[in-house]
């Protein structure tokens, strides 16, 4: 068990907390697309403020790798920020050095303040000790709520921890209470649905689910290297020929431990991927050799839910097939429509299934959307992410021998 934000004393004290607001914006405006991320650190800012502490927030935005990239900073996260708590938040265009310094020492009890993008030094993703020494010296406390990025160990990740006196925030602590909860004791039966583009994204997790679940369902880019895998023609799907193997192994250790992993029986094939396109169904014995898999079948879909419905935890993490066109959507929309429908705990693991599920907006029938990508795939592999080790254990004394002056702890 990990401290948590609850256990820190934090009336008129700094606290350093890593969120993540890698954030989308629109692809031809400096407008966020996407705030989900900035909505879901709210009630840990809110909790801090209430306390009357002094929030410095620091965030990573893309990746502009150690270069100030005036288009990857986090003015306008900022100001988003500022509009969803209601009271104004400054923003300074540094995250160490005199400018970050002084914007800290003007900060009240009850103030935010966010730190410029901390991935415009190159010293953040290289774990600089010095560096992290210089972000804990903004502050007397660390919080970490950025569950998308506890998956890199970075100096604001990570190496502040070695710092600071160092807790878990709400978000934080909410995403690993139903991320381990599949790893504990889920309710059975218990399904994981795997989607998406690449079996290389996903295999240490598909590997460790496989020790744990009932059942294995594959759909989209992923099924297609799983039917060849299998021996079937797939046309000019996206195969992921170096996965072949991989996926081999995953079928006979599927088998050898009886857990079934079902793939899809028809699917949605088309000559190119792009809307208004001529589409067919064919099993997936009969895939054209001039065309590709763009989504699951209707089949499969009666299929995939008739298995599903008896489950009572979900897991799915992938669309099933390329949702971002319109008409090759139905099958993931029609599985996240079941999902939400079912008596089960429900938990959508991050990527694009979770765009998919609030572009639906159904978010709030899921059990849990998580707000990780990477970070849930190495969890649900490992079992543990590097930077909530990092955190101090909740048995360890509160007892402000931690100076928070920059002294490692
Ligand atoms: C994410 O969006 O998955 C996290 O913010 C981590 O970003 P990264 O993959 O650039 O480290």
């Amino acid at each position: 068990m990990k401290k948590t934000v609850r256990d820190l004393a934090v009336a008129g004290k700094r606290v350093f907390v890593r969120v993540d607001f890698n954030v989308p914006f629109g692809s031809d405006d400096d407008e966020i697309s996407d705030d989900t991320r900035i909505r879901a650190a709210l009630p840990t800012i809110r909790y801090l403020t209430e306390r009357k502490a002094r929030v410095v927030l620091a965030s990573h935005l893309g990746r502009p790798k150690g270069k100030v990239v005036d288009e990857l900073r986090l003015k306008p996260v900022a100001d988003r920020l500022a509009l969803l708590l209601g009271t104004p938040v400054a923003y300074v265009e540094d995250c160490v050095g005199p400018e970050a310094e002084q914007a800290v020492a003007r900060l009240h009890d009850g103030e935010v303040l966010l730190l410029e993008n901390v991935r415009f030094r190159a010293e953040e993703e290289a774990n600089d000790p010095e560096f992290a020494k210089q972000l804990g010296a903004l502050a007397n406390v660390y919080v970490n709520d950025a569950f998308g990025t506890a998956h890199r160990a970075h100096a604001s990740t990570e190496g502040i921890t070695h710092y600071l006196p160092s807790a878990a925030g709400l978000l934080m602590e909410k995403e690993l209470r139903a991320l381990e909860g599949l790893l504990g004791s889920p309710a059975r039966p218990f399904a994981c649905v795997f989607g998406g583009a690449k079996v290389s994204d996903k295999v240490g997790m598909m590997r460790s689910m496989l020790q744990r679940v009932d059942i294995i369902l594959v759909g989209g880019g992923l099924a297609a290297t799983f039917l060849k895998a299998r021996g079937l023609e797939v046309g000019h799907s996206l195969v992921e020929d170096a996965a072949l193997d991989v996926a081999r192994d995953i079928i006979h250790e599927s088998e050898s431990r009886g857990v079934p992993v079902l793939l899809p029986v028809d699917v949605l094939v088309a000559a190119e991927v792009k809307a208004g396109v001529r589409v067919r169904i064919v099993p997936v014995t009969g895939i054209p050799s001039d065309m590709g898999i763009v989504d699951i079948g209707p089949r499969t879909i009666e299929y995939f839910s008739g298995k599903l419905e008896s489950c009572r935890t979900i897991m799915w993490n992938g669309p099933m097939g390329v949702y971002e066109v319109d008409q090759f959507a139905l099958g993931t929309k029609c599985l996240i429509n079941y999902l939400t429908a079912f008596d089960a705990t429900t938990v959508i693991g991050g990527g694009s299934s979770v765009d998919a599920v609030q572009e639906m907006g159904l978010a709030e029938l899921v059990s849990h959307v998580s707000t990780g990508g990477g970070a849930t795939l190495e969890l649900l592999e490992n079992g543990t992410l590097p930077c909530v080790e990092a955190l101090d254990d909740a048995s360890q004394p509160c007892d402000g021998s931690h100076p928070g002056n920059g002294e490692a702890k």
